[in-house]
């Protein structure tokens, strides 16, 4: 007979509890649980944007551990993830000249510079002929501590961060659907 703690929502609690989280990260998970539960999801990532703003460069927000970046690449950290599976909290720290592919993702997000300054292009998908695909720039800018952004399921938001220079950044990533597992799994990675 199985026990209360083996059904698939009490293993997520379990997992999402079991990380080492600040209350400023247990109390933006819940602001954020509060819009996931009253807005439809099409509203969900300028109302995350907007949630998560307030918290960015507080001195509070991160335990060093999560500060914590990699030679090879930028590197992901899992903050926090919701029992539902509606959303997960990673913290990306970026070291001088590290960037992502060019992109899209495989469900909503919002985006905040928590540190250091990103730059941030984005891309059409035009047909490049012969059947093929390509990315185009359409824009290029910086954001800083406190900037925000947010992006839709797919390929309407496609993009590329970068961290150019100065010490590194550190940017707070929430995305809309459960990233325990496999962070590397909300990008879809595109030819450019
Ligand atoms: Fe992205």
């Amino acid at each position: 007979m199985a026990t209360r703690f083996d059904t698939p929502l009490a293993r997520a609690q379990l997992s999402s509890f079991s990380l080492p989280q600040r209350p400023a990260i247990r109390d933006l998970a819940a602001r954020i649980a509060t819009l996931a539960d009253a807005l439809p999801e099409t509203a969900l990532p300028a109302a995350v944007a907007d949630a998560l703003q307030p918290y960015l460069g507080r001195a509070d927000l991160l335990d060093p551990r999560y500060t914590e970046g990699d030679v090879e690449q930028y590197r992901r950290h899992l903050l926090y993830a919701d029992p539902l599976r509606r959303f997960t909290i990673l913290a990306l720290v970026w070291r001088p000249g590290q960037q992502t592919p060019v992109h899209g993702h495989t469900a909503w997000g919002a985006v905040g510079v928590h540190q250091g300054w990103l730059e941030a292009r984005s891309y059409d998908l035009v047909d490049a002929g012969s059947g093929l695909l390509s990315c185009t720039e359409t824009a290029c800018g910086e954001a800083g501590p406190g900037d925000t952004s947010c992006v839709q399921t797919g390929l309407r938001d496609i993009h590329r961060l970068a961290c150019r220079g100065g010490d590194g950044a550190i940017s707070i990533h929430v995305y809309g659907r459960d990233l325990s597992q496999d962070p590397g799994s909300i990008n879809i990675t595109l030819p450019h």
